[in-house]
């Protein structure tokens, strides 16, 4: 890992190997290590560059971000777009986020589509939160202010993952639910405000211009198949593909089929 300032923020960063660059961006609220399952394979092919989100892992908020931090998906755009000219990375970039890292992959689309070559969307949505569900964030990031994260961790633990991973990798679930745990909590409730106002992208899917492949969990309880098609169907030439045997958090949980198809069409782009 290093730290690498992006704007007002400084970001830990796991950056290695070399060649087309992928941007790895995490769900919430979680940090780059859970992409454990792609990066030790896909640094053998490409550049992979997964860091911690201002608030999240080892990444601090700003240090002005005062008592009630709101963290949009735009301005995790930004720090993104920040991070590749920290890096100097000038080339134009393949984009892979899960869920939130997804919301955030739209705001990178539509704000700097120059920078991209190809955008891979896991576990994500494009819609904006219902009333009911940006009333529970706004509860939920009051809750974590006065009581910490363990009211995260109980509501989303659940929703997380497939069958097959509770069963077979106890050890993945209850890292995951650490990793939640241990999220700061103005970091977490910052993001959970950012993500309450976050806007429906459905009308934009189809003025995306790059390459797009579309992966979900087949037990997905938080971005169902169904509405992961729907996406992939309103992209232009967007893949669209169902691992089995996972949830919510596919790529952590069945990464060699992950890796597989990250590898193909990242390899796959001129
Ligand atoms: C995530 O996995 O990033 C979350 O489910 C996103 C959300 O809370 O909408």
């Amino acid at each position: 890992m290093k730290t690498v300032t992006a704007g007002d923020v400084k970001l830990q960063v796991r950056d290695e190997g070399s060649g087309t660059t992928i941007l790895f961006v995490h769900g919430f609220p979680l940090s780059h290590a859970m992409w454990r399952g792609q990066l030790p394979t896909l640094n053998s092919l490409f550049r992979v560059i997964a860091p911690d989100l201002r608030g999240f892992g080892g990444s601090p908020l700003a240090e002005d971000a005062g008592d009630d931090p709101k963290t949009t998906m735009r301005q995790l755009a930004d720090d993104c777009a920040a991070l590749l000219d920290a890096l100097q990375i000038r080339e134009p970039i393949v984009f892979c986020g899960l869920s939130m890292g997804g919301y955030v992959a739209w705001q990178f689309a539509k704000h700097y589509p120059e920078r991209l070559k190809g955008l891979v969307l896991c576990d994500t949505k494009a819609a904006a939160d219902s009333p009911e569900a940006r009333e529970t964030r706004l509860k939920m990031a009051e809750h974590v202010k006065k009581h910490g994260t363990g009211a995260v961790a109980e509501a989303m633990m659940p929703k997380l993952f497939g069958q097959a991973t509770h069963k077979d990798t106890p050890e993945i679930v209850a890292d995951i639910r650490r990793t939640i745990e241990q999220t700061c909590r103005r970091g977490l409730a910052a993001a959970q405000r950012g993500m309450a106002e976050r806007e429906d992208v459905h009308d934009f899917l189809p003025q995306i211009k790059v390459p797009t492949l579309v992966i979900v969990g087949r037990e997905d309880a938080i971005s169902p198949v169904d509405e992961m098609r729907a996406i992939a169907d309103a992209i232009p030439g967007a893949k669209f593909h169902v691992v089995e045997q996972a949830g919510h958090m596919a790529p952590l949980e069945q990464p060699g089929d992950v890796n597989t198809l990250i590898a193909d069409f990242v390899g796959g782009l001129q």
